[in-house]
This record gives C-alpha cells, structure tokens and sequence, in this order.
C-alpha cells in the first residue's frame, strides 16, 4: 500500500478549511447586501417593513448577487408585478353581477391607479438603467401614493375596502423601492 505524504493530506486540509471559510463569507455577504439594505430603508423610513421588505427581496434569487442599483431595479420590479396583480384582482371583482353604482365606481377607480402605476414602474425601470434616479424617485412616487387613494375612495362612500391586501402590499414594495432608489446617484 502507498502512502499518501502527509504533506499532501495537510495541503488538502488547509485547501478545506479555506474553501469552507470563503464560502461562509460569500453566504454571509448574500445575506447581509438584502437585510443591510431593508435596515437602512427602515430605519429611513417609518413606513417600511424590515420583514416584509427582506422577504419581498429574497423571494428573488438575483438579490443575492445584486447591488444597490440591482436591488432598486429587482424591487421596482416587483412593485410593478404587485400592481399588475392588484389589477387582475379589480377585474375580478367587477365581474360580480349585483353590486352598487358607488362600489363599482371605485373599483374602476383602483384599476385606473393601478394601471397607471404599473406604467410607472416600468417607466421607473428604464430610467434607473439609464441613470436617471431623480426622475425614476418622481415615477416610482406617484405609485406609492395609488394605493392610499384606492382606499380613499372605499372610505369616502364609507364602505370596506376589498384591496387592503392588494394595497397594503403595493404601498410596502412601492416605499421600499422609492426608499432604495433615492440613495442613488
Ligand atoms: C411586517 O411584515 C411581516 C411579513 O409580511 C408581517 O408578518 C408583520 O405583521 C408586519 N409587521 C407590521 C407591523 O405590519
């Protein structure tokens, strides 16, 4: 039987423990470019969610290697699939037969809002690519503030909102990307 050199075995164990450390810390920076980023826009803004927003960002896979401007683009994006989302939930609703004059004016409402946003949002994609933050922050603003107004118009006929959901969810990724994206350029 040959033996192996022990000079090998102990290179090999060396190659190991590096190996294992460099992975450690690579697992480690994945972790921390998204919950650093959800910190820092929570702790800027009281209306974020630093659970909702990490998980809103780790439910895509490319957050992992992104950066700040990544990350702006992959929660724009989500943002908008929210919307796009909201909207087929509106349709839904207004295909209901028996519902009152008012209840289908504000769903009809909500659509325009969200249709607009979504319009936003991709609109605020193509700016951040090119560069232009300040211009995105306006588009990606205006989304933020359509589904404050989509509940306003439940409350105004005082009835219940059948998209505080739907809301609730848009107005957290719209916030989180508008609070990304304005640490930009
Ligand atoms: C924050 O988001 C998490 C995950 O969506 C949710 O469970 C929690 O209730 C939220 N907290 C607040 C204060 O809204």
């Amino acid at each position: 039987m040959t033996r192996v050199p022990s000079v090998f075995l102990f290179l090999l164990l060396v190659f190991l423990i590096v190996l294992h450390q460099s992975m450690a810390a690579a697992a480690h920076h994945h972790h921390s470019i998204v919950s650093e980023t959800c910190k820092h826009s929570a702790n800027g803004d009281p209306n974020v969610n630093y659970t909702f927003c990490v998980e809103s960002l780790q439910s895509v896979s490319k957050s992992k290697h992104a950066d700040l401007r990544g990350l702006a683009i992959i929660s724009a994006r989500l943002a908008k699939a929210d919307a796009k989302h909201a909207k087929s939930r509106v349709k839904t609703l207004l295909k209901a037969k028996k519902m009152s004059r008012y209840r289908k004016s504000c769903l009809q409402t909500c659509r325009e809002l969200y249709s607009d946003a979504m319009a936003s949002l991709r609109d605020s994609v193509k700016l951040i690519k090119a560069g232009r933050y300040g211009d995105a922050n306006v588009y990606i603003s205006s989304a933020v503030d359509a589904p404050g107004e989509c509940e306003d118009s439940f409350k105004e006929g005082s009835i219940k909102s059948p998209l505080v959901k739907e809301n609730h969810d848009l107005f957290q990724l719209a916030v989180i990307a508008l609070s990304i994206t304005s640490r930009l350029g």
